[in-house]
């Protein structure tokens, strides 16, 4: 048998192999369009329109169906009844999360948006706590909402009433609310930290939001070794980490466990009890 004959055997072999292994993982879910080996249902996709296709599907297949990204299925559950369903009437059931090579790479399964299970009810049980004794959804986080409040009302009379895109300031007034729940002090509007942040979060969420990364997710073995904004991501994300560490070790040097003055103050206690 020539080399060539080899070839066409292994890969007709392998083709089988894939076609089996689709279709035997098929037989468990949702019903959805028939996919291609490898490609998966990627040809019935616009990559430009995700939730267009997807919402396209829904119509043929009903509100809950399977798609492959790739070789990857996933089951989408598209409309409100659906998505109700799944998340409060059975949110026990679906409070997992799946695997997300992204977010993994960059938090290494800790925080609490993308730990999963004991570990993620750990933390937000304590975070849910540490918000409350901070003040949130009681009175006194209004005088922090009430600062803010003033400045921004201050940064948008700069404008003198003429013509601007808000979008920036008005993006920046939630943020820095939260930031001085968790490091204790809000920043100006123009601190070169800050908008570095601001920029950093907000160019992380557009590249999360891209085509590039559902590839990325399919097969991050692959591209972990080729340039791409997957490597950006984790920049930024390292900036973040880098400058909250530096807070942190602040925190340290002038905490008072008796009184807490924030999220990363209650954090440090916690790690401190959770030791002993
Ligand atoms: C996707 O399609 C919908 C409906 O046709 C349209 O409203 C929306 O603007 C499209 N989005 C993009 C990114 O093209
Ligand atoms: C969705 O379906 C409409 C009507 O069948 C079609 O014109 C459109 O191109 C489809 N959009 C996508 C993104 O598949």
């Amino acid at each position: 048998m020539g080399p060539v004959a080899l070839l066409v055997l292994c890969l007709s072999c392998l083709l089988l192999l894939s076609l089996w292994i689709q279709s035997s993982g098929r037989r468990k879910l949702p019903p959805g369009p028939t996919p291609l080996p490898i490609i998966g249902n990627l040809l019935q996709l616009d990559v430009k329109n995700i939730s267009k296709s997807l919402s396209n599907l829904s119509k043929i297949y009903g509100p809950v169906f399977t798609v492959y990204f790739g070789m990857k299925p996933m089951v989408v559950l598209h409309g409100y009844e659906a998505i109700k369903e799944a998340l409060i009437d059975k949110g026990k059931e679906f409070s997992g999360r799946g695997s997300f090579p992204v977010a993994e790479k960059a938090n290494q399964g800790f925080g609490i948006l993308f730990s999963s299970g004991k570990r993620w009810k750990e933390i937000r049980r304590f975070s849910l706590m540490t918000l409350r004794n901070l003040g949130v959804g009681k009175r006194n986080i209004e005088d922090r909402v009430q600062e803010e409040a003033r400045c921004l009302v201050e940064e948008l009379r700069k404008t003198n009433a003429s013509p601007c895109d808000p979008t920036f300031i008005l993006g920046c007034a939630p943020c820095n609310v939260i930031c001085s729940i968790i490091f204790q002090k809000r920043f100006d509007y123009k601190d070169k930290v800050f908008l570095n942040i601001m920029e950093r979060f907000n160019e992380n969420v557009k590249i999360l939001s891209s085509p590039w990364i559902q590839i990325y997710n399919n097969c991050p073995a692959l591209l972990d070794y080729f340039p791409g904004s997957q490597n950006k991501i984790f920049k930024n994300v390292d900036f973040i980490k880098s400058y909250v560490t530096e807070k942190t070790k602040e925190h340290q040097a002038s905490l008072d466990i008796h009184n807490p003055r924030d999220f990363i103050d209650y954090f440090l206690i916690k790690m401190e009890q959770v030791k002993c």
